[in-house]
């Protein structure tokens, strides 16, 4: 088996000292496979954009080790370049740069890597046309839409073909047709170049998108849950609504909608999602 494209071990993130001190990431530790999809949620303050910045080398942690492509991260030789070759980074308010067309904002992250400017160039023009902007080259940031904007950042979070893809809350700013769009395109990207793909998102319905939930409370990954085919999700759905929950119950009197052997059957149904619904109350817990 191939090693894990991420690997944090007993990671903690202390921000300030003394009475002030907050532990924004409290003994964490998972690992992400090459390739995978997965989505970060929780409660604001949990602690979802101190975990992304940890594995984007953007920040040191207090304890614990991160690795990402089989480099310890606390011990890089040069953590700029690190980031510009291993990380592409999409945020909320997709900072491009303002006196920049998009062509040149997708060029950035080349610059200071040993590419010519022409190759520069011709690779950003490539990101524009995949992202679907190849007709907005020209354009500054203010003259391009949010949904627009944020596919510009996209393009450039992907210039140096990146092993890892870290995106916080990427479609946070924009309506939701256009959250879709941006959705949709790093949905492709996981399934048609591999990218391996973060998504910090507090909607429920973008996670549920993901093929891995990790969900966060105060600090911590209280819920590593994968998404196995949207049946399972379904019958987990309707084992946590209150049907469910009647029919799982062996105390109840059977539901006067349904016959006794109605819900035998269901109930064996469900009975076999249960440990999953288990877990999805601990979700449902940590998002309320
Ligand atoms: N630079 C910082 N200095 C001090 N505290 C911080 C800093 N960044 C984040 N925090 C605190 O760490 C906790 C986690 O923050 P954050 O990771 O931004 O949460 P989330 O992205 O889940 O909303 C919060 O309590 C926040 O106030
Ligand atoms: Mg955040």
């Amino acid at each position: 088996m191939s090693d894990p494209l991420i690997r944090v071990e007993h990671l903690t993130k202390i921000y300030g000292s003394g009475e002030t001190a907050v532990r924004a990431l409290d003994d964490i530790s998972f690992s992400v496979t090459a390739g995978e999809l997965l989505s970060v949620m929780g409660p604001s303050g949990c602690g979802k954009s101190t975990l992304l910045n940890m594995l984007g080398a953007l920040d040191q942690p207090t304890e614990g080790e991160v690795w990402v492509a089989d480099e310890d991260l606390a011990h890089l030789k040069d953590v700029d370049n690190f980031r510009a070759r291993t990380v592409g980074f999409v945020f909320q308010l997709h900072n491009l740069l303002p006196t920049l067309t998009a062509l040149e904002n997708a060029e950035v992250p080349m610059y200071g890597q040993p590419v010519s400017a022409k190759d520069r160039r011709a690779r950003a023009r490539h990101l524009l046309d995949l992202v679907g902007m190849a007709d907005r080259a020209k354009h500054l940031p203010s003259q391009l839409s949010g949904g627009q904007r944020q596919r510009i950042a996209v393009a450039r979070a992907l210039a140096n073909d990146p092993a890892l893809i870290l995106a916080d809350e990427p479609t946070g700013s924009l309506d939701s047709e256009s959250g879709e769009e941006v959705l949709e395109l790093l949905h492709d990207l996981n399934s048609t170049q591999g990218a391996t793909i973060i998504i910090v998102t507090h909607d429920r319905r973008v996670a549920q998108t993901t093929q891995r939930i990790l969900l966060m409370k105060d600090g911590r990954i209280v819920d590593d849950h994968r998404l196995l085919n949207p049946l399972e999700e379904d019958l987990r759905m309707l084992a946590r609504s209150r049907l469910g929950q009647a029919i799982l119950d062996p105390n109840d009197r059977p539901l006067p909608l349904i016959t006794p052997e109605e819900e035998a059957v269901l109930r064996r149904v469900l009975e076999r999602v249960n440990g999953a619904a288990d877990r999805t109350k601990t979700i449902e817990r940590g998002l309320s």
